[in-house]
């Protein structure tokens, strides 16, 4: 397994597999693997001969108050997970290597940017579609893997790949689960024992919208608001925002028909989590 710094460098090894036509998987990371990412990476792996994995913290999807410095970075203990799975070249630049002195360059997706965690989190899409562009740059891959539990992000990278014309097949895979719900995610390390069980709220009260959508209940306020109430209950959690959007253009929806997503974002003590799903009504 390769492991490269350098975007120069990883530009000339992808060069010469692109000779010999291989075709290439990437996995866009912040690092902190977990067996989310080691299912992306397992896919990558099974449909393209050459697999690349970035692991990079960027600095530039963090608001000046969110934990950026905190950020775990296991750095040797990701590339063990790397080598293990089979990955053939680990991409790990410095900040410096990726947004040099004098760095101008943005990539910004209008609208959908802004819906969902793009209240609360003004300049995050912007930074991971800037940082995104830049890796299907340098690493020109045949597909993309993200995961399903940052729906949000999936829907705006197919956006900028298609407004953009990337060459690249986006593959949004499903969100992998502890075995009592919570989804995974490289920040539920920051929950103590108690906010870990706290956490579930997140997924019961999902299962508690899919239940009532599924008896009928259509309009979404109604949905919401029995969302509401559950999760108040808990002490250590406190609601940025709950949603039932369109899947395509996450505004919000008034009445629950075809399919929609239903988004959350929470926090439990100092740790926001997000979570979804996707339900689909016929009428
Ligand atoms: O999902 C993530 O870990 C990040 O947002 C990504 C896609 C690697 C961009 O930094």
């Amino acid at each position: 397994m390769k492991i490269v710094n350098d975007p120069v460098k990883a530009q000339k090894i992808i060069k010469e597999l692109k000779l010999k036509r291989k075709s290439i998987g990437l996995v866009p990371t912040m690092g902190a693997l977990h067996e989310g990412h080691l299912s992306l990476i397992r896919s990558s792996c099974k449909e393209n001969d050459f697999t690349v994995v970035s692991i990079f913290v960027n600095p530039v999807q963090f608001g000046p108050k969110e934990d950026l410095n905190k950020y775990p970075r296991p750095i040797k203990n990701d590339l063990v997970l790397c080598k293990k799975a089979g990955v053939d070249l680990v991409f790990h630049p410095m900040a410096e290597n990726i947004y040099p002195q004098g760095y101008k360059t943005w990539v910004t997706v209008d609208g959908l940017s802004k819906e969902l965690c793009g209240k609360s989190r003004p300049v995050h899409f912007r930074g991971v579609t800037t940082v995104v562009a830049k890796l299907f740059n340098i690493i020109q891959p045949d597909a993309a893997y993200f995961g399903q539990k940052d729906a949000q992000q999936a829907v705006i990278i197919e956006k900028m790949t298609q407004d953009l014309n990337f060459l690249v097949k986006i593959q949004v895979m499903p969100t992998v689960r502890e075995r009592d719900g919570l989804a995974l995610s490289s920040r539920n390390i920051y929950l103590n024992k108690q906010e870990r069980q706290d956490a579930l709220v997140l997924q019961q009260v999902l299962d508690l919208a899919k239940s009532v959508i599924k008896s009928g209940e259509r309009n979404t306020q109604k949905v919401i608001f029995l969302m509401r109430r559950f999760i108040e209950h808990k002490n250590s959690a406190k609601i940025d925002y709950i949603e039932i959007v369109d899947c395509n253009n996450l505004l919000p929806v008034k009445i629950i028909s075809g399919k929609c997503l239903v988004a959350l974002a929470v926090w439990i003590g100092k740790t926001r989590l997000i979570d979804n799903v996707i339900v689909t009504s016929n009428r």
